[in-house]
């Protein structure tokens, strides 16, 4: 569950920061990126250095990075993120969260968050039993937030009892435990298609387009991460194989794609259809190369096969159906045209109006369509970060 996980590790004073050393460590083993961030006293217990030579990521500690004066982006480090964790939670910190306060960078990083929040209390005993915090621990969980629960033991102050921040591995448990459990697309079979087709002219040449397929490879790889089953067909892409997927197929033509699409069709609970596939091809394949001879050439074209129409017209019950429309004029229009007669869920209308978004560019700007709600609009962002929001529907659809 941790595999290619984004994740905040938000360290604050306390002893039990030297944990957090070992807890990093754990993290990136199971395959997390790890991006760590400290209170300003934090330093005095850990050094900044040990976590950034641990994480491979710069250490953030302040508003204002000291070596260059650069702003240390708290938003986009919350949006960056699939989870934050506060480990160790101090008293201060975490009723500082609980009350909305925001004098360091964590504590801002932290109320730009709209993932997932761990809390992992350390304390001496009597702290931990202390109203103010029990109610701050409360408030907290009111907002949708874990707390991981303190150990029993020895604690620094030389008391036994309850208040040790939970071990690093238990801390493993807890969130893999909790990752695993949350998202309705866990065991779900996604299908997912990706990249352009290639329509063959002769042995070396083809009809095209600049797909990339970042956009699919994107959709499957955030899918992996909320523990679905991804099966993802692609056109030829350069982009490096995913690993995890539950089955992958490499496609060259429309036709090969309809094929493996209809090979898995009646087992897909979820199908995004996000390949650019050709609409025409050429009606003969030549054998052997094309020679230059007359000064005019024609190559006479025929319809390929609607996958997405045939998707929508053979749809299961309950299954999800996705669709893309790329549009260069009335796109609303078009759109929702697609969403009704493909029989879709949702489409998603990528539009080539706007600049550095679309085919073979790493960011995207999308408007999402729906069969049953109202659309909506999202800024320019990474692919990573659309595939997000369109899964973030898509799980909607489970609520
Ligand atoms: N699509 C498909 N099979 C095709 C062409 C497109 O399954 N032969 C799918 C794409 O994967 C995408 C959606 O249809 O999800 C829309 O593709 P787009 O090219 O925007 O539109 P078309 O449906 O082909 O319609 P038009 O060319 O008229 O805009």
């Amino acid at each position: 569950m941790l595999q290619g996980k984004n994740v905040l590790l938000a360290v604050s004073a306390g002893i039990a920061a030297y944990k957090s050393v070992f807890l990093c460590r754990l993290l990136i083993k199971k395959g997390a990126n790890v991006k760590v961030l400290m209170t300003p006293h934090s330093a005095n217990f850990i050094t900044p250095l040990t976590f950034s030579t641990l994480s491979k990521n710069p250490v953030y500690l302040d508003y204002f990075d000291e070596k260059d004066g650069s702003w240390n982006n708290h938003v986009e480090l919350a949006k960056w993120a699939d989870f934050f964790l506060l480990a160790p939670a101090t008293a201060n910190t975490l009723s500082k969260m609980a009350n909305g306060l925001c004098d360091n960078v964590l504590l801002a990083t932290y109320l730009s968050m709209s993932n997932p929040v761990f809390i992992a209390p350390a304390m001496d005993l009597d702290m931990y039993q202390h109203p103010a915090i029990k109610d701050n621990l409360k408030k907290l969980e009111s907002f949708g937030h874990s707390i991981i629960p303190a150990e029993k033991g020895e604690l620094a102050s030389g008391l036994e009892g309850e208040g040790r921040m939970a071990e690093p591995e238990h801390i493993i448990t807890y969130l893999e435990g909790k990752l695993n459990s949350r998202s309705p697309l866990k065991g779900k079979r996604i299908l997912i298609t990706a990249g352009p087709t290639y329509e063959a002219i002769d042995p070396v040449r083809f009809l095209g387009n600049r797909s990339s397929g970042k956009m699919g490879y994107a959709l499957a790889s955030e899918a992996m991460k909320l523990g679905a089953d991804v099966h993802l067909i692609s056109g030829p892409s350069k982009l490096d194989q995913l690993k995890g997927l539950a089955s992958f197929s490499a496609v060259e033509s429309a036709e090969e794609m309809f094929k493996s699409v209809k090979d898995l069709q009646e087992e897909a609970e979820i199908i995004i259809m996000s390949a650019a596939v050709s609409d025409y091809s050429p009606i003969t394949q030549a054998n052997q190369k094309i020679k230059k001879s007359s000064e005019k050439l024609g190559i006479e074209l025929k319809k390929n096969p609607d996958i997405l129409q045939w998707l929508g017209e053979n749809k299961k019950e309950g299954q999800k159906l996705i669709g893309f429309a790329l549009e260069t004029h009335e796109e609303e229009k078009h759109a929702k045209d697609k969403l009704k007669r493909k029989k879709l869920d949702m489409i998603v209308l990528n539009s080539l109006n706007d600049q550095g978004a679309g085919f073979d560019s790493a960011k995207n700007q999308v408007t999402l369509f729906f069969k049953k709600q109202e659309a909506k609009s999202f800024p320019l962002k990474d692919k990573s970060l659309v595939a997000r929001d369109i899964l973030n529907e898509i799980q909607q659809f489970y609520d």
